[in-house]
């Protein structure tokens, strides 16, 4: 089992998009995936077609003890091997809700252990901003953090103080890998000054931008549903950064 979340302090970057479609290009190869969503208006279950009322159980609920993961666990309709965890309103309480007890941080990795053999991919979703700790939570239980960025120069700053982040997990013991994702770039010049401006860390394949995903969105189609060679060529980036950094 490999934990991936998706990562970046700053807002609107492209976490949940490029986690999504990492999800269900994994799951359409016929592996086992996992979503944990730990952001209230990430929308993960929304880009799979479901309204946040269609839930009454949550990854707050899971963690905070209030039922078992069975209970917060629901399977996406067109692909059986791909499952989800929704997040709730109440998940920014969560990290004041658990902080008292030692090692709060640890809990999701804790928790997640009894997927062990089940679940090829867990993938992550964070929410934006360092306001609270949650952050902690998903990269004390990841494998691999994935930080999509693009060519504004206050991403760019939020990606290395993101890098930061992680970086002070590993000095203290955590096995993380990390890549920086170049993401919704428009040009060939937005890819060199981002290349440029992190050309120091590890960089994963780019993702393009792309108007027919929005379009998909709108349509509440994802990517294995919504028809366009723009979504082909979206799904091929995705496939490849699969190849490079995750399998
Ligand atoms: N490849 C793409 N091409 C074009 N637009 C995209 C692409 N991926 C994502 N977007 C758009 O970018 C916007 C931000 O994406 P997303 O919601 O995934 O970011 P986020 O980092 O999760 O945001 P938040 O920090 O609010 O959780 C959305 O409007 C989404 O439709
Ligand atoms: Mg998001």
């Amino acid at each position: 089992m490999k934990v991936i979340s998706c990562f970046n302090f700053k807002g609107g970057v492209g976490k949940s998009s490029l986690l999504i479609n990492l999800g269900l290009t994994l799951a359409y190869s016929k592996k086992k995936v996992l979503f944990v969503d730990l952001c209230e208006n990430s929308d993960t279950n929304r880009r799979l077609g479901y309204e946040k009322s269609d839930f009454d159980t949550s990854v707050y609920g899971w963690l905070t003890g209030e039922y078992p993961v069975n209970k917060a666990l629901y399977e996406y309709e067109h692909q059986s091997n791909l499952l989800f965890i929704p997040s709730d309103f109440r998940m920014n309480d969560l990290v004041s809700k658990i902080q008292k007890k030692k090692d709060w941080y640890l809990l999701l990795k804790e928790q997640l252990n009894v997927f062990k053999g089940h679940i090829d991919f867990v993938l992550i979703d964070n929410h934006p901003g360092r306001g609270d700790k949650r952050h902690y939570l998903s990269l004390a239980a990841s494998d691999l953090v994935l930080i999509p960025c693009d060519d504004d120069p206050s991403t760019i700053d939020e990606t290395l103080d993101s890098i930061q982040a992680v970086e002070s997990f590993r000095e203290n013991g955590f096995l993380i890998d990390y890549f920086v994702v170049p993401y919704r770039l428009k040009s060939k010049i937005e890819l060199d000054y981002v290349m440029k401006e992190l050309k120091d860390y590890k960089i994963a394949p780019p993702i393009r931008h792309t108007s027919a995903f929005k379009n998909a969105l709108k349509k509440k189609q994802t990517i294995f549903q919504y028809n366009s060679v723009y979504i082909e060529k979206l799904r091929e980036d995705i496939s490849l950064l699969i190849k490079k950094v995750i399998v």
